[in-house]
């Protein structure tokens, strides 16, 4: 028996096609098709957003994002995130500056931020991370006061809402992540949420090589664009994702209850406010007062065929790219460093089974 930290949730094969059909008869399979102008529009009422586009990954998502908001010179970031967020920056031609994390959420320190803007600061680039919302309210004044962008890698907070109002509101732009191992998934994919016209008719233009007509290039654009295959698989995981939701806080809860006087066993809880989706079921293994290190904890799991990830285990900053920085130096990132050390993601997806899980649990606590 083999436990996965993730298993995707997928549609009825049945219910997809008919999409498929429609596609085979359209004949119309990428660049802007009926599937995906309906994706856009349903997802940004889903979501209660302005304007989204829709990217064939993230990434690419977090690359073109960058160019629309033309960002340059240094980008305060944080380095507990998954390589994608400082290779975006990197892959622009910019400088990661790594900031710490909060001890709760392990989203971007705030009061962190302002001592290391320079001239040359033009943006922040937060994650919330594990779908925790970052301090937003906070993250805003200092990007409103020294005039920086605001740019949310927001990979992991599909449906996430604040104050009953969506996280992706907030900031300049936020990319959202549809790959595999996300609560909402295209297979790959992924899109920019705007709330600004002109900023999505630009992104439009630069996720289509510049193209802004058909003999008209207005800049270095990528190929960024999602096809009609991935689109239709988008309007059908829409009809399934808040139960997907509820099925995911259904396992967070049981965890919580089983773990929570566990010595050396630390669990993330809700937020006040929040509509959290559970994304990612986070523990902290304190190696003293467990009795194991986390390394220990995540060999025995695996021993007994449950595969728990170390996200994020090395920091970023910790990678052959990025270590030299003066940032990148662990006396300044002493909670973001600490939290790689004792971080353990469980298994979390919608149909993990109560047996499963209690087995997980057994494991642990064992
Ligand atoms: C925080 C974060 N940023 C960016 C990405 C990149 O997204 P994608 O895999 O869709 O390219 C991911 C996930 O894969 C992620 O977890």
């Amino acid at each position: 028996m083999s436990i996965f930290v993730t298993s995707p949730s997928l549609p009825p094969l049945d219910e997809f096609i008919p999409y498929l059909r429609k596609i085979w008869e359209n004949k119309w399979l990428t660049n802007n098709g009926e599937f995906h102008r309906e994706f856009e529009a349903k997802l940004a009422e889903y979501l209660g957003v302005k304007y989204v586009s829709l990217f064939t990954n993230g990434m690419i998502a977090l690359q073109v994002g960058m160019q629309a908001l033309r960002i340059t010179g240094e980008v305060i970031t944080t380095p507990f995130t998954f390589v994608a967020t400082t290779h975006a920056i990197h892959w622009n031609n910019c400088t990661p500056v790594f900031c710490d994390i909060e001890p709760d959420t392990f989203t971007l320190d705030p009061a962190k931020v302002e001592s290391l803007i320079t001239p040359r600061t033009t943006a922040i680039m937060p994650v919330h991370v594990y779908g925790n919302p970052c301090k937003v309210e906070e993250l805003k004044r200092i990007a409103d006061t020294y005039g920086l962008k605001l740019f949310y890698d927001a990979a992991h907070v599909f449906g996430v809402k604040k104050d009953g109002a969506s996280i992706l509101n907030w900031g300049d732009l936020s990319m959202l992540s549809f790959h595999a191992t996300k609560v909402f998934n295209t297979f790959e994919g992924g899109a920019l949420i705007t709330n600004d016209e002109t900023m999505k008719k630009r992104i439009d233009f630069l996720k289509n090589f510049g193209f802004a007509g058909e003999t008209t290039v207005v800049a270095p654009g990528s190929n960024g664009k999602m096809d009609e295959f991935r689109a239709a698989y988008g309007l059908l995981q829409l009809k399934m994702v808040d139960g997907e939701i509820e099925k995911r806080h259904q396992v967070a809860i049981r965890y919580r209850e089983a773990l929570r006087n566990v010595p050396g066993i630390r669990c993330l809880y809700d937020l006040p406010d929040v509509r959290h989706n559970y994304s990612y079921f986070p523990i902290l293994v304190h190696e003293a007062e467990y009795g194991l290190s986390r390394d220990a904890l995540y060999d025995k799991l695996k021993a007994h065929g449950i595969y728990s990830r170390r996200y994020f285990y090395p920091l970023c900053s910790d990678f052959p790219t990025y270590r030299g920085l003066p940032s990148a130096a662990p006396a300044n990132l002493p909670v973001a460093t600490k939290v790689a050390q004792q971080v353990l993601c469980l298994p979390m997806f919608a149909e993990l089974s109560k047996n499963d899980q209690a087995s997980i649990i057994n494991a642990i606590t064992g």
